[in-house]
């Protein structure tokens, strides 16, 4: 499904703040897996989205969606087939619009004629059931403005739009990591619910080990642009985030924050 073969991205290039930021890194995804990814800071996690997305040209290596090279393909042609979450909640949604209009927009992409005037009322029907299985009442407030609802509500609101047409591939990026604690909590198991319903094929950096080793089917795990482990099912199962942490440290010299263990 999701083909990383030995990409490298090297930032400021002959510069003294040259960074490589993923060197010769490979991952595939089959179709469903559900792929946790953590890492220190700078380790290359947002540049490895950032690349499967086209929003940064690979030095080296390719890309393949769907068996589909789309090393050299723009951006806006892979959005299409991509839904994707920032950690900031104010990223994914208009202000000034209200959740069905922003719904809608996000609704249209997936259609054949972009731009259609209003919401009709299968349309707004769809939209209050999907919202209702958020279970954050949202499906009573479809004419409110979005910039006035809370992170937690916009980060899901954000996440259903990304998945209200099925993406081929899942791009999460610590999207949960603004939130306050059972904030989080609650849209993480959001997120799973979505995932597991539509069977979607995704890759999430987490900040947090629990939820890494909790959620999805596999695990990466990434230093210095590296992947430095990965987690199949089984040994996943064993693993405790004690020992992931002890595995960690005696194979790179990066750190891992406290943050990321609580
Ligand atoms: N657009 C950019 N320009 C220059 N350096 C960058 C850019 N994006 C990321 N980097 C550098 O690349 C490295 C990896 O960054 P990033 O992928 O954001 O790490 P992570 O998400 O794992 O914390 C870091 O050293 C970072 O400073
Ligand atoms: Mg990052």
């Amino acid at each position: 499904m999701l083909r990383v073969e030995n990409a490298s991205i090297t930032f400021n290039r002959n510069t003294v703040n040259e960074r490589k930021a993923l060197d010769n890194i490979s991952i595939h995804l089959e179709k469903g897996d559900f792929v946790t990814v953590i890492g220190s800071n700078g380790a290359g996690k947002s540049t490895l989205l950032n690349a499967v997305c086209g929003t940064y040209d690979l030095d080296k290596g390719q890309i393949l969606i769907d068996g589909i090279d789309v090393t050299r393909q723009r951006e806006y042609k892979r959005a299409k087939h991509i839904g994707r979450l920032f950690q900031d909640p104010l990223r994914g949604t208009a202000p000034s619009m209200t959740i069905e209009e922003n719904i809608g927009l996000a609704y249209s992409r997936g259609k054949k004629h972009f731009f259609s005037l209003g919401v009709s009322t299968a349309d707004e029907r769809l939209f209050r059931e999907k919202l209702s299985e958020l279970g954050l009442g949202l499906e009573d407030r479809l004419k409110t403005p979005v910039g006035l609802l809370s992170g937690g509500q916009r980060q899901a609101l954000t996440l259903l739009m990304a998945t209200i047409v099925t993406p081929s591939l899942l791009l999460l990026d610590e999207h949960t990591a603004a939130l306050d604690p059972n904030t989080a909590e609650k849209v993480m198991e959001i997120t799973d619910k979505i995932i597991k319903e539509h069977k979607i094929t995704t890759l999430m950096i987490t900040h947090n080990i629990k939820n890494a080793l909790e959620y999805g089917n596999k695990t990466a795990v990434l230093s210095q642009g590296k992947l430095l482990l990965e987690l199949h099912e089984n040994e996943r199962k064993d693993m405790s985030i004690e020992k992931l942490m002890k595995l960690y440290a005696s194979s790179t010299t990066d750190t891992l924050t406290d943050k990321m263990i609580l």
